[in-house]
């Protein structure tokens, strides 16, 4: 396949192809986390660099990701709390005038008639290119692993363990991550925390809530946890953090 890179920002003519691509495929909740949309438009604004596309000859994308800079010291302790954590310090950095030094690739996706054939590989490999250009020497990822909300009872700190017969992670997408000579660091806890009130939950979930309590929700790596008396429904999604070389 002829494939060629641009940034997002240069090709307003794919934004409609990108929402069509980028929006599929996803549970609804993901869409309502509100930490993250608080800073999304100073993370478009400010780091377009780091957002990027893969496009065939006949400009059919087929698959995007970006990053985000912060600062961080090589430590577990000064790892951002998650995805959530991670868009919030590299405002905060970028509104300080502090200089980043490690970028966080914050979410990749293959279109999904293409997916399976290493191309993920490819557009991790150019986000850590364009973070290399813009002074970035380390790439670590909250990584939402593909295959857990399958287990969604199963702590992240034991699910990250499990391996195949052949040793490598069950999880494909942690495996995409490890055949690229990343490593997984942690458990990130509390990577997004999705919001809602019980109809809205309702309408995501695609069944009643009828009590206040804990549910497996279809799509989600982890319960909901819903409270009728406040009309909220939070969801906390843990993910795993890994560093690429
Ligand atoms: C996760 C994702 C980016 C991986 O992209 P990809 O180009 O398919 O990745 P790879 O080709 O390296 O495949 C990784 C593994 O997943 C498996 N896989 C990928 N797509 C699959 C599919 N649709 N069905 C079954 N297995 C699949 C591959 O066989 C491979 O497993 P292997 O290690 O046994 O070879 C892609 O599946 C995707 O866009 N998913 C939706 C968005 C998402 O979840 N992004 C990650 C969080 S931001």
């Amino acid at each position: 396949m002829d494939l060629r890179t641009c940034v997002f920002d240069d090709r307003p003519d794919l934004r409609a192809q990108a929402e069509e691509i980028f929006s599929a495929g996803w549970p609804e909740f993901i869409f309502h986390d509100p930490a993250a949309d608080r800073q999304m438009d100073r993370v478009r604004a400010w780091f377009g660099e780091l957002n990027l596309l893969l496009v065939d000859g006949a400009d059919r994308i087929v698959a995007g990701g970006w990053g985000v800079p912060v600062s961080w010291d090589g430590t577990l302790d000064d790892l951002p709390g998650g995805y959530d954590d991670a868009l919030l310090r590299a405002v905060g950095l970028h509104e300080a005038g502090g200089r980043a030094d490690t970028l966080v690739i914050a979410a990749a996706q293959v279109r999904a008639d293409l997916q399976g054939r290493g191309l993920a590989r490819e557009m991790l490999g150019l986000l850590a290119s364009a973070g290399e250009h813009a002074g970035l020497e380390r790439v670590i990822a909250p990584v939402r692993p593909t295959s857990k909300a399958r287990y969604p009872l199963t702590p992240m700190t034991e699910f990250m363990t499990w391996t195949r017969r052949d040793g490598a992670p069950l999880d494909p997408w942690l495996r995409t991550h490890q055949r690229m000579g990343a490593r997984m660091l942690c458990a990130a806890e509390r990577s997004m925390t999705m919001e809602g009130s019980v109809t809205e939950w309702e309408k995501w979930a695609g069944f009643a809530l009828p009590a206040s309590g804990r549910y497996v929700v279809p799509g989600a790596l982890a319960p909901l946890a819903l409270d009728h008396a406040a009309d909220h429904g939070e969801l906390v999604e843990p993910n795993v953090w890994v560093r690429h070389r």
